[in-house]
């Protein structure tokens, strides 16, 4: 470990099946005006608007809503809400679904009070806000993004073609209380939930295939990685096994909530190709990772060899007794794409209606950055998306 950091996360977590007895208690903390934020309607068929509905109503608020907060919201969604929360004086945002959502709820929070454009400050300029901000709380329903207890923002351009995420480095961005009802994930559709798994696992291949040193967050990384395939093995057999999902919630928060990251370097290249094909495609997220990470690991694989045999001995078992480092890294990639297709994850970018005139654009929308083993040349991007097509 070589890093110098300060590490804080304030959000407070209640978790399990009665964790919403805690929304009283959290909501008296702020003012009666409070901004409902959900995304499609899916809280409203499973039943969880009604309780959280009724709870305001006990705590004598005075709700407005945004509704319809699309998977991968867009900046016009966004502006609309800024509007709504504005025009109701907004004490508290309250995000009830998933990273979508509570993403969401944290891009208004850092717009309500802002003069200037909120796309062009925090997402193309990647400035932080000199603005008060507004208190975020989020009753989690998809599991996988980490957003319940992060500062991280992805909002979608689709007039530009640009997904761009914005981690604020303000703590006080992330949600200040975030309510974990595994409970409240067994509806989600199977699609879903295997992308979810995705997303959890490759946060933490993108924080550990990266640096050299002897670092504890890696030791902890293989724990999660370990925890999450066991779990997902079982909830994809038994997709009402709470105590799977229930593990893969509490994975899925550890695996993005900025503790994994502290006092190493990260890649998050996966990311950055898979949010640029999400640009184009309005493709779910877990899927666009799923898509592009084979064809990037096995190139980035020579670069990082040490780390790639490392992954395929301490999280997939492979025996190393008489291979060469090389085989032993490769039977590691092996071993993680048959456990993808055993999920049922989309393992090209065509199924996800992209295509080759895309390649192009999604190769320039492509943030690169430069912490893992090999910084990517526009030239490899290309490569890599159609190894990926
Ligand atoms: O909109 P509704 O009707 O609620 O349906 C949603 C949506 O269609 C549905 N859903 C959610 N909970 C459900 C449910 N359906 C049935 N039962 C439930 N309990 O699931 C669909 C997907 O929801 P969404 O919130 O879009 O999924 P996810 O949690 O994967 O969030 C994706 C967004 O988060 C960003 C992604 O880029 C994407 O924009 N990310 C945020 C990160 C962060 N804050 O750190 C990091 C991630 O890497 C990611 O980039
Ligand atoms: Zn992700």
């Amino acid at each position: 470990m070589l890093g110098n950091f300060s590490y804080c996360n304030p959000t407070k977590l209640y978790f399990g099946e009665h964790a919403l007895d805690a929304l009283n208690t959290e909501l008296a903390k702020y003012g009666s005006n409070v901004v409902l934020i959900y995304g499609g309607g899916s809280i409203k068929r499973n039943g969880i608007y009604d309780e959280v509905v009724r709870i305001l109503a006990e705590c004598g608020k005075d709700v407005a809503e945004i509704a319809g907060v699309m998977p991968n919201p867009t900046v016009d969604k966004l502006y609309e809400g800024v509007a709504i929360a504005r025009a109701h004086h907004a004490a508290l945002l309250l995000a009830v679904g998933g990273g979508s959502v509570c993403d969401y709820a944290k891009a208004v929070s850092v717009s309500v009070h802002c003069d200037e454009d909120p796309w062009e400050k925090y997402y193309l300029r990647f400035e932080e806000p000199e603005c008060e901000t507004l208190p975020v709380g989020c009753v989690l329903t998809m599991v996988g993004t980490g957003s319940e207890m992060n500062a991280g923002a992805v909002i979608t351009n689709p007039h530009t073609h640009q997904k761009i995420g914005h981690v604020f480095a303000d703590e006080k961005i992330m949600p200040r209380f975030s309510i974990l009802n595994p409970r409240y994930t067994l509806t989600l559709p199977r699609y879903q939930m295997v992308a979810g798994i995705y997303d959890i696992f490759n946060h933490i291949c993108e924080q550990y295939f990266s640096g050299t040193d002897d670092n504890v967050s890696d030791y902890l990384s293989e724990g999660l990685m370990r925890s999450v395939l066991h779990a997902s093995r079982i909830a994809n057999a038994d997709m009402q096994n709470y105590e799977a999902r229930s593990n893969l919630m509490w994975a899925a928060t550890w695996a993005l909530n900025t503790l994994v990251s502290r006092g190493k370097s990260t890649d998050w290249m996966v990311h950055m190709l898979g949010q640029s094909v999400g640009a184009y495609t309005d493709a779910t997220h877990g899927m666009t990772l799923s898509a592009v990470s084979l064809p990037y690991y096995r190139f980035l694989l020579p670069y990082g060899r040490d780390k790639f045999k490392r992954f395929a001995v301490n999280v997939w078992d492979v025996d190393p007794a008489g291979k060469t480092d090389e085989q032993i890294a490769l039977e590691g990639l092996e071993a993680m794409e048959r456990w993808m297709r055993e999920l049922g994850l989309v393992m090209r970018l065509s199924e996800l209606g992209a295509t080759e005139e895309m390649i192009n654009g999604i190769a320039d929308g492509t943030i690169v950055l430069p912490g893992g083993y090999k910084v990517l040349t526009r030239d490899e991007i290309i490569s890599i998306l159609k190894e990926s097509m």
